[in-house]
């Protein structure tokens, strides 16, 4: 494995019951204080897509935000976020994806994302992979191509990678 790995996973702050009793929350910004780790998560994914011709990183509310725009700019892409609903001022496209309890929506500006373009998506983690999903079938409503998924973290035991009807997941750091 990238020898960069061990050290991104021991930077990253594991929170029980958080928000609630049973979870163990995964906390990425205790990432961002280590700047090593932080700059080595980022450099691992431009290292990986700075070749693949990727037009569109988009972005996962929150933290898809920490991690999508650093990777954006060194590619040499546009950045788009995907958002919780009612946030966007502009016409929009949106997606419901289910929750443990009930259901959620992200949202997308209309217009900035183009058919045939080449899309990146990165979030900082995949649970259940609902919200990557919806991610997807966004993006693929416009027309565009996503070429991969891209997590800081990936809960391997909530079987994720099985919702996105096989479109490529490229994680730094297995949890089980
Ligand atoms: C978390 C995480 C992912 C999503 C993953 O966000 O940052 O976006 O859940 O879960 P899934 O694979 O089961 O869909 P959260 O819903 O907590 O929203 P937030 O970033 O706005 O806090
Ligand atoms: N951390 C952040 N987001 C999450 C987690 C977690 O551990 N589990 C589900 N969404």
């Amino acid at each position: 494995g990238d020898p960069r790995v061990p050290r991104i996973n021991a930077a990253i702050r594991i929170v029980p019951d958080f928000p609630k009793p049973g979870i163990l929350f995964r906390d990425v910004t205790t990432l961002l204080l280590d700047h090593q780790a932080f700059k080595d998560s980022i450099d691992i994914f431009v290292e990986r897509y700075k070749e693949q011709k990727i037009d569109v990183v988009a972005g996962i509310e929150a933290r898809g935000f920490i991690f999508g725009p650093p990777v954006a700019l060194a590619i040499g892409a546009k950045f788009v976020p995907m958002r919780k609903p009612r946030k966007l001022p502009g016409e929009v496209v949106s997606e419901e994806y289910t929750l443990e309890y009930g259901t959620d929506r992200i949202e997308m500006h209309v217009g900035a994302v183009q058919p045939g373009e080449r899309a990146l998506i990165i979030d900082d983690l995949i649970a259940t992979g609902g919200t990557l999903r919806a991610a997807i079938n966004l993006l693929e409503r416009v027309g565009a191509q996503v070429v991969e998924c891209a997590c800081v973290i990936g809960l391997s035991d909530l079987k994720g990678q099985e919702k996105l009807g096989g479109r490529p997941l490229f994680i730094l750091v297995e949890c089980e």
